[in-house]
């Protein structure tokens, strides 16, 4: 549905990107993540017909940006990283006028904005000020903006930037939704964890290049962060420590001092197969007593910065 191949672009003699090869399917949540500067809004901006590629090919759903972009236009909803401001205006008449602009008319205008104001739970503001709404609800209602002529694709720049956790968890639910509906949505963010679970798989990028992009699963293993376990015994810590540094498939072992309580941590190898329970076993077969066993979160930001960081190729 996205595809870039060899997508340059150049401000000057700056590099914003460099070589570019996405390959975005649809029904996909790609997302796109980066540091400041690394080229995602450019990214962005070049798929939503916005600016010009300096070098290489960007196409949607088939058609080339830059040749076909009257064609392309109706197929994708672009949410910008900042919304401009629209004072005087109430929700509904904001999403009326943009409905007008998509070329809705009558009827089918009043549907469109009716559904959109539903799917975003937006109803209950159709009759607020645009000016008065929390970050939060002006990100939904750039979102519902872009749903109105019912676009294929979706290209969401940094929407979850400056929203407390809930709106955060909203705007989560809300895309999951759309891509459950078969949309197709590149979402970009400088934060891994927080387009994990949402996405199906994610790019990504660094001063213009493009480091990895596949699954986040494949990310981990890329990374060789592994899982880390936590387990407390009763007594003997080291000895326990001592008796798991054996054992295959355990990368590391360490005692760990917290809040007065010792605990064990053990990092398993992402791409061995070994079974968490041989833990407990081994523990147990050597008398040991368990007082509890937790799997860490893996940790995607690790994870991210040792990709970032070109600690790995
Ligand atoms: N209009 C412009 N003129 C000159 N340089 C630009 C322009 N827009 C972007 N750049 C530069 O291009 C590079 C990529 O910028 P871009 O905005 O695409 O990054 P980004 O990944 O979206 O960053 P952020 O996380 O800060 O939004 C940066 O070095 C930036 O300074
Ligand atoms: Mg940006």
């Amino acid at each position: 549905m996205i595809q870039t191949t060899n997508l340059t672009r150049k401000y000057g003699d700056l590099v914003a990107l460099d070589n570019l090869n996405l390959q975005i399917d649809e029904g996909e949540c790609y997302g796109f993540i980066g540091p400041n500067g690394a080229g995602k809004t450019t990214t962005i901006k070049i798929l939503a017909t916005l600016l010009k590629p300096s070098w290489g090919e960007a196409r949607v759903d088939g058609k080339v940006i830059g040749y076909q972009n009257a064609e392309i236009r109706p197929s994708i909803g672009y949410v910008p990283d900042f919304m401009g401001s629209y004072d005087d205006m109430v929700v509904r008449e904001y999403l009326d006028f943009f409905a007008t602009c998509y070329g809705l008319s009558g009827s089918q205008r009043h549907r469109a904005v009716g559904d959109v104001l539903e799917l975003t739970e937006l109803n209950y503001k159709a009759n607020s000020q645009v000016a008065g709404l929390s970050r939060g609800m002006s990100q939904r209602l750039s979102i519902a903006r872009v749903l109105l002529h019912d676009p294929k694709v979706l290209l969401l720049d940094e929407p979850a930037s400056g929203l407390d956790p809930r709106a955060r968890i909203e705007i989560r639910e809300l895309l999951k939704e759309l891509n459950r509906m078969g949309k197709t949505i590149l979402i970009s963010s400088h934060i891994l964890h927080e387009l994990a679970e949402l996405c199906t798989s994610v790019g990504i990028i660094e001063q213009g290049k493009l480091l990895f992009s596949g699954k986040v699963s494949d990310i981990l293993d890329k990374a060789k962060v592994g899982q880390v376990v936590h387990i407390e015994v009763t007594q003997q810590s080291k000895e326990a420590a001592t008796l798991l540094r054996a054992v295959e498939g355990i990368r590391s072992v360490d005692v760990v001092t917290e809040n007065n309580r010792e605990r064990i941590d053990i990092t398993i190898d992402s791409e061995s197969a070994f079974d968490q329970s041989e833990i407990p076993n081994r523990l147990i077969a050597q008398g040991f007593r368990i007082t509890s066993m937790q799997g860490e979160q893996i940790n995607l930001e690790t994870a991210f910065m040792r990709l970032t960081k070109g600690l790995i190729n």
